[in-house]
């Protein structure tokens, strides 16, 4: 099989289920050596066994995104370890509660944590590694809510605000060659607030893999265009 990511670093965030473990094993396919980021370590090994198993390489690297004092140890770990990266994958995120009533503070600062600041913290936390890659990409999962809102505001926030902070990472990016891309998904098949897996069918609920497979492509992209964003839903969920 041909490896275009052999060679390459790639940190992917919530890599130990749903889209994130399926891009880390789809990345690992195509040669690049994965370090797999979420709290819980064994979910993270068993995901690593995988890969390994494959004939891949990863590295496991527990951090909660939401606690910046692990985020700047686990990029001091990843700079000491590989020194440069070459492409990092924001996915991690968690769902909050659906309705403004239902919302307590706790549960708006746990998904800010988790799905806005956490991006900022690892993205701003190995910039340097990024730069020293001389030609990164940054992918930023957001999802369909970071366009037209919806019910829960402290999703619907959080992915809002992942769209500001991706065109800063993007501007930013620019005088380092990096790439940044914010893509709008919409429904997965990955058990998704405790959703059964593998009884929609694919036209209502993307198989992760499917994405995995598109993120990869735009990784491999030629080098002098970047996709900036982009929206992918199953064929029948309706879009806006
Ligand atoms: N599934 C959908 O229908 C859908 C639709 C649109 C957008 N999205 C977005 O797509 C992304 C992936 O969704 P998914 O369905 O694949 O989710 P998932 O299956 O629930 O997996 C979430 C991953 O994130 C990790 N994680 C959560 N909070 C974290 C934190 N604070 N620090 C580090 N890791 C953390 C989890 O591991 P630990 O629990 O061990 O930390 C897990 O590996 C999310 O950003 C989600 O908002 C999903």
């Amino acid at each position: 099989m041909n490896k275009p990511l052999a060679e390459k670093t790639a940190v992917v965030t919530g890599a130990s289920h749903g889209l994130g473990r399926a891009t880390a094993e789809h990345l690992a396919g195509l040669g690049a050596t994965v370090i797999l980021l979420a709290r819980r370590e064994a979910p993270l090994r068993a995901a690593a066994a995988a890969i390994e198993n494959a004939g891949g390489s990863a590295f496991v690297l527990p951090c909660d995104l939401a606690i910046p004092a692990q985020v700047a140890a686990a990029a001091q770990r990843v700079q000491a370890e590989f020194g440069a990266v070459h492409i990092l994958v924001n996915n991690a995120g968690i769902p909050a509660p659906r309705s403004f009533a239902e919302t307590a503070f706790d549960d708006w600062d746990a998904v800010i944590g988790s799905n806005l600041s956490g991006v900022f913290y690892l993205t701003r936390a190995l910039w340097e590694a990024l730069i020293a890659a001389d030609g990164a990409s940054v992918i930023t999962i957001s999802g369909t809510a970071g366009l037209r809102g919806g019910g829960s505001p402290a999703y619907g926030a959080s992915k809002f605000g992942l769209s500001g902070l991706h065109y800063a990472i993007a501007q930013a990016g620019k005088a380092h060659t990096i790439r940044a891309t914010i893509l709008y998904p919409g429904g997965m098949d990955t058990g998704w607030r405790g959703a059964p897996i593998g009884v929609l069918p694919r036209g209502e609920s993307m198989d992760p893999a499917v994405v995995a497979e598109m993120i990869g492509q735009i990784l491999t992209a030629p080098l002098e265009f970047v996709v900036n964003e982009a929206v992918l839903n199953p064929i029948q969920q309706p879009f806006m």
